[in-house]
């Protein structure tokens, strides 16, 4: 699952050196097993079950996906009555909070389908209509203004690939789902054989602050609520400027700077040039992009609604009920 033309396009993330491939095996026109070694300073990266390691390791990550499900197993082994009640109980009988939380473990198990029906389930109760009306425009728009794009779209922390599953079943270019979680990518890789899509797409592991993405290799790239998710962002907007050759669509949404509840937590969080508008877009022009935001759609957002089985909110953000402004955000 690393299509062949990703080889050409990729150089060692740590001093962008040239890669030279060895022991590679094929499945179809995908890497499988592999190895690349920097001809410069010798690190080397495995391509293994079809998923590419391009990881460093002097950026400081806090890998969450690893963190919360490790965390909630060992909740579970600790208080194994709490399992009962959230997994045994009738579904009906959840708050939705909990029934999203019941859909996180069945995902852990690897029972995706279930899972994806139960967080189908509990979403209407847990995010305003505007919410998801504002996101789900986005994505539309990011779709159809693909669908006259050529070549592979490489999209940015990918999480649980709401957008890239729409693109790989929707868009006839290769999709280049990355992540900076090993755990996640795995989990993305058993959901899209499931959906049958896994021919469509490429899986690498890579951090956006610092990718092996050689100078200008990428036409497109997509993220769908990714940047936001990337912490101590460093100097990512220079790094995506370095290896972004065409055009970056980011699904995107801002918090009013009036909103002082929430905009306290964001400046809390660090997230201030990234949840406003006016400094995110500093951020991106500061680096040598042009951008825009188009497809402008304001909506009412309420905090998540803590479930009553564990503590605890699914987002931490909003704290109190604002307007967001939802947008694609356009940089070239
Ligand atoms: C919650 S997802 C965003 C939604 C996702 N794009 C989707 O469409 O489903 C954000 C992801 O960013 C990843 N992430 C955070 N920091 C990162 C970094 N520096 N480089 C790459 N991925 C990162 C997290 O592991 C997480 O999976």
């Amino acid at each position: 699952m690393m299509h062949d033309f990703l080889a050409e396009l990729l150089q060692c993330p740590v001093c962008h050196g040239i890669l030279e491939w060895h022991n590679i095996e094929r499945r179809r026109e995908q890497i499988e097993e592999a190895e690349a070694h920097c001809t410069v300073c010798g690190i080397v990266y495995p391509v293994h079950h079809g998923i590419g390691f391009f990881l460093t390791t002097n950026l400081p990550r806090q890998d969450y996906w690893e963190q919360s499900s490790s965390g909630i197993s060992q909740y579970f082994t600790e208080h194994p009555e709490v399992e009962r009640e959230l997994m045994a109980v009738p579904l009906e009988s959840l708050h939705p909070a909990d029934q999203f939380l019941r859909s996180l473990v069945l995902e852990d198990r690897g029972q995706y389908a279930e899972a994806r029906a139960i967080a189908e389930l509990a979403i209407p109760a847990l995010y305003t209509p505007e919410y998801r009306t504002g996101w789900q425009s986005q994505m539309d728009y990011v779709l159809e203004r693909l669908a006259r794009v050529e070549g592979p779209i490489v999209d940015l922390a990918s999480g649980r690939c709401y957008l890239a599953e729409k693109m790989a079943q929707q868009l006839s270019q290769p999709v280049v789902v990355t992540d900076f979680s090993p755990r996640v990518l795995r989990r993305d890789q058993e959901q899209f054989q499931l959906w049958g899509l896994d021919d469509r797409i490429s899986l690498l592991a890579l951090d956006a602050r610092r990718t092996p993405f050689k100078d200008g290799a990428v036409q497109t790239m997509t993220s769908n609520l990714g940047l936001v998710n990337i912490e101590q962002p460093g100097s990512l907007w220079e790094e995506l400027r370095r290896i972004v050759r065409g055009i970056l669509l980011s699904v995107s949404h801002f918090y009013p700077e009036k909103d002082s509840q929430n905009g306290a937590a964001i400046r809390d969080l660090g997230l201030g040039d990234l949840l406003f508008e006016r400094p995110a877009l500093l951020r991106f022009v500061e680096a040598g992009w042009q951008v825009e935001i188009v497809n402008c759609y304001e909506g009412r957002a309420l905090p998540t609604p803590p479930g009553t089985i564990m503590d605890g909110r699914i987002d931490g953000l909003p704290i109190t009920e604002t307007v967001l402004k939802w947008c694609v955000l356009v940089a070239s």
